[in-house]
């Protein structure tokens, strides 16, 4: 199959700007048939980013049993009040770290702290502790790497006493656990053919990375104001903004390398619709729904629904400008693209108590893992390392 989209990350050695110089320059000299030569030597070059095959969509795992809202590795642990400055919060951070640490030990793990009063909790400063984990190639300098970013939130809102989130967004980040340890071992095959044949890196294609924002602080604590709510995504993206990368890296800053910002929030319940909201972005959007698309047709999905989750790929207006206040907002600010895969309107459930693991729908969340696993695979171009058909390969985990 062809790839309807065009991945960023494109050109192998030449940037679009550097090109777009270079065909000023020529057609102003005239150089027409020069000009017809380069770009046949630059055409082959754009190549380099496929889809998934159907095979290899059969492949995608859901995480399955992980999601049982009483026992499961990912989920379960989850499934409690996470409010910041409580033991929730540090229960929730333990799962995060120790599962890493468990089962994805090449995943880098970095801490981003920040404290601040809210409006409930007097003069009390709560701590904020945003974790990211990260795998990059092995070759990348600091600010080389460019970096699928998957990002949810694992604080729960403070009221209703007792609250849970678990769409919100405690499945979002169960669901970014199993993204993480199914891209591992292609990651670590990637990697390794790449460092056998030499190809140590330097162009965006081979410097793509993956990392995981797990944010603190998103809920407001009173009601929701420009500063009464994200109060980890807002640290997370000043702070990156003012670390400048050495001279002469590949990217400004942290900031820089965010190659995109996929959001996942409020996920978990049945007939879900998520709407396309950027068009700088949609062409990500369509990739994922193109995913959701194909993956139905293969009879991969557990849902039926009337209408598919990603409803959007073919919106052509973008004219009103409304968009969800979410962890987003203070990076797209900074100029990062963002996918926010948000359902409106929101689930029946949302800042309610009944936001509980008792009313997920399960199929729904194991659809949207199938669905976001295989997208990161296909962003991270995985058909590079294509398992080979074996008997019996339709096994999902
Ligand atoms: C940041 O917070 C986490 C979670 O509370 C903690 O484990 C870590 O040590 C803190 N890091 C720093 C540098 O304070
Ligand atoms: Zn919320």
């Amino acid at each position: 199959m062809k790839s309807q989209y065009m991945h960023p990350p494109t050109f192998n050695t030449m940037t679009s700007r550097d090109i777009t110089s270079i065909l000023r320059v020529l057609v102003a000299q005239q150089q027409l048939l020069l000009l017809s030569l380069l770009l046949l030597a630059v055409i082959p070059s754009v190549a380099g980013y496929s889809t998934l095959s159907d095979d290899f969509l059969k492949l995608v795992p859901s995480g399955d049993a992980d999601y049982d809202i009483h026992n499961g590795r990912l989920l379960a642990p989850l499934l409690i009040p996470r409010v910041a400055g409580t033991s929730g919060q540090e229960a929730a951070q333990r799962h995060f770290v120790d599962y890493f640490a468990q089962e994805l030990p090449e995943w880098k793990v970095e801490w981003y702290n920040s404290t601040s009063t809210t409006p409930v909790t007097g003069n009390r400063e709560l701590p904020f502790a945003n974790l990211v984990l990260k795998r990059e190639p092995p070759w990348v300098r600091e600010g080389q790497s460019n970096l699928l970013t998957l990002v949810a939130h694992y604080d729960s809102k403070i009221t209703p006493d007792g609250f849970i989130g678990a769409t919100d967004s405690a499945v979002p980040c169960a669901i970014l656990m199993h993204v993480a340890r199914t891209l591992d071992p292609y990651l670590t095959q990637m990697y390794e053919e790449m460092t056998a044949l030499g190809e140590g890196g330097g162009s965006v294609e081979e410097d793509m990375g993956v990392q995981i924002l797990l944010l603190d602080g998103e809920e407001a604590f009173l009601s929701w104001t420009s500063t009464d709510s994200l109060y980890g995504s807002r640290a997370l993206a000043e702070e990156w903004e003012n670390t400048p990368h050495p001279v002469m890296s590949g990217y400004r800053n942290p900031l820089g390398q965010i190659s995109m910002f996929v959001l996942l929030d409020l996920l978990g319940s049945a007939d879900p619709r998520v709407l396309s909201w950027f068009q700088t972005t949609h062409w990500a959007y369509q990739a994922l729904a193109q995913i959701e698309e194909r993956m139905r047709a293969l009879g991969l999905l557990e849902t039926n629904p009337k209408k598919p989750f990603l409803p959007d790929a073919d919106k052509q207006q973008f004219g009103d400008s409304h968009y969800v206040q979410d962890d987003h907002v203070p990076f797209m600010a900074r100029g990062v693209p963002i996918l926010h895969v948000i359902p409106t309107p929101f689930p029946a459930v949302w800042h309610k108590i009944e936001d509980d693991g008792e009313h997920l729908d399960m199929p729904t969340v194991r659809d949207w893992a199938r669905i976001v696993t295989a997208f990161a695979l296909e962003w991270l171009d995985m058909m590079e390392v294509e398992p080979k058909s074996q008997e019996g390969s339709s096994s999902s985990r």
